[in-house]
């Protein structure tokens, strides 16, 4: 059995509320967006981002309900999660929720289920953000003019650069936290959110950037914002790219050739400023010029110094790193060799295994033929190799 680490950050999801506003008829967090609710959605951003304790503050006589939504976004991860009762304000909610941390969390995270469509990696930037004393959270720049009034009358403007607006989740550390939780319950104040609590207990609290699918659903209109952004994603059409390139090199370098991301003890070397694996510069070419990000020149050429002598998986795994922040996955991967030698077919699935895996495990297929004896490849003066590339946009890094 494998013993997995105890995660030292926790997330309460606060999902308390009767939602009022919304006025759907059932506590908001059970309203259903598409085919899952509210709180399931945000339960499947916290979800997919790095693992934590997970706490959901429930509706009072909805804990089944909020235990079975908790179940579903856990998958093999149930052993994390955990569902508490609220309490009459969303901040006795959070304060439920902190009764229920393990011993060894020392960050904690308060999220609120009706930002359901919180993307995962704004979940783990807060998670980063948190240092020494100070909280974290995600803001927005206030886009609107803002104007102060009385009654009927605008009486000035507000500059809107001193603003920002506020989302979810907010970080802490959890002892200073806790205290101020503490402070704020026998004080009787609530605050309108845990930064203003956290802050007014004398703590600094820093801003990263938040997201605008972090929005908070709070009346009908924005329930169909989410339906609108859910749906869009959905039915958009997957319209992959594709990418081509080829690479040439001579015999003459020293050493065992590499080629393929495999050593070929006692086949001639081929030269180049890395170890002139043809093989995997095609690939890095057919994804580079896929995904619009130039060629292997300009990410890995001589101007870049730590690349020489590197092998394939290097080359790949960081091109694999550009593509997928660009907002593509890797459809497969198509490479031919032209040459007389190395003979490809006895080491063909160990070489698309290491290609494959250097690129995070997207299908790579190597095929191979001489040139009947003609030109360079034909004369045995070197290798020839062209890669194709297929790329599709990545829905779940959309921001
Ligand atoms: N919340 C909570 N416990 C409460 C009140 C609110 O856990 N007693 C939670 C809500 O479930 C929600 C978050 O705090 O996820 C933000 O609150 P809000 O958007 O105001 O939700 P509701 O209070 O449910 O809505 P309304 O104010 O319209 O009734
Ligand atoms: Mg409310």
């Amino acid at each position: 059995m494998t013993v997995l680490p105890v995660p030292d950050t926790a997330i309460i999801v606060v999902a308390a509320g009767s939602g009022t506003r919304l006025g759907a008829g059932a506590p908001k967090a059970l309203v259903g967006i598409d085919e899952r609710s509210i709180l399931r959605h945000a339960l499947d951003g916290v979800f997919a981002a790095a693992p934590m304790q997970v706490i959901v503050v429930a509706p009072v006589g909805f804990e089944g309900e909020a235990e079975s939504e908790l179940r579903a976004a856990a998958g093999d991860r149930a052993d994390l999660g955990r569902v508490v009762t609220g309490g009459a304000t969303r901040q006795m909610s959070v304060a439920a929720g902190l009764g229920a941390l393990w011993g060894d969390v020392t960050c904690v995270l308060v999220h609120d289920a009706a930002r359901a469509l919180t993307p995962a990696a704004q979940i783990d930037a807060v998670v980063q953000a948190v240092a020494g004393d100070a909280g974290a959270i995600p803001v927005l720049p206030v886009v609107d003019t803002l104007k102060r009034v009385e009654g009927a009358a605008v009486v000035g403007g507000v500059d809107r650069s001193e603003l920002a607006a506020a989302q979810t989740p907010q970080g802490f550390p959890r002892l200073p936290l806790e205290a101020a939780y503490a402070t704020a319950l026998s004080s009787g104040i609530e605050y309108t959110d845990d930064a203003a609590l956290y802050a007014a207990a004398g703590h600094d609290v820093h801003r990263i950037a938040g997201s605008q699918r972090a929005f908070k659903i709070t009346t009908p209109a924005d329930l169909e914002r989410a339906r609108h952004l859910l749906g869009a994603v959905a039915s958009a059409p997957v319209i992959p790219v594709v990418g081509v390139g080829t690479d040439v090199h001579a015999f003459g370098g020293d050493g065992n050739l590499w080629l393929a991301g495999l050593e070929w003890p006692g086949e001639p070397a081929l030269s180049g400023h890395s170890d002139g694996d043809a093989v995997a510069h095609a690939i890095v070419d057919a994804l580079l010029g896929a995904a619009g990000l130039g060629d292997i020149g300009q990410h890995f050429g001589t101007s870049h110094p730590e690349y020489a002598g590197a092998h394939a998986h290097v080359f790949l795994a960081r091109t694999l790193e550009l593509v997928n922040e660009a907002g593509w996955s890797i459809g497969n991967v198509s490479v031919q060799f032209q040459g007389n030698r190395p003979r490809f077919s006895a080491r063909r699935t160990e070489a698309e295994q290491a290609l494959s895996s250097a690129l995070g495990g997207a299908p790579v297929t190597v095929s191979a033929t001489t040139t009947d004896g003609l030109g360079f490849p034909g004369r045995g003066e070197g290798i020839s190799v062209t890669a194709i590339a297929v790329l599709v946009p990545d829905a779940s890094r959309i921001r």
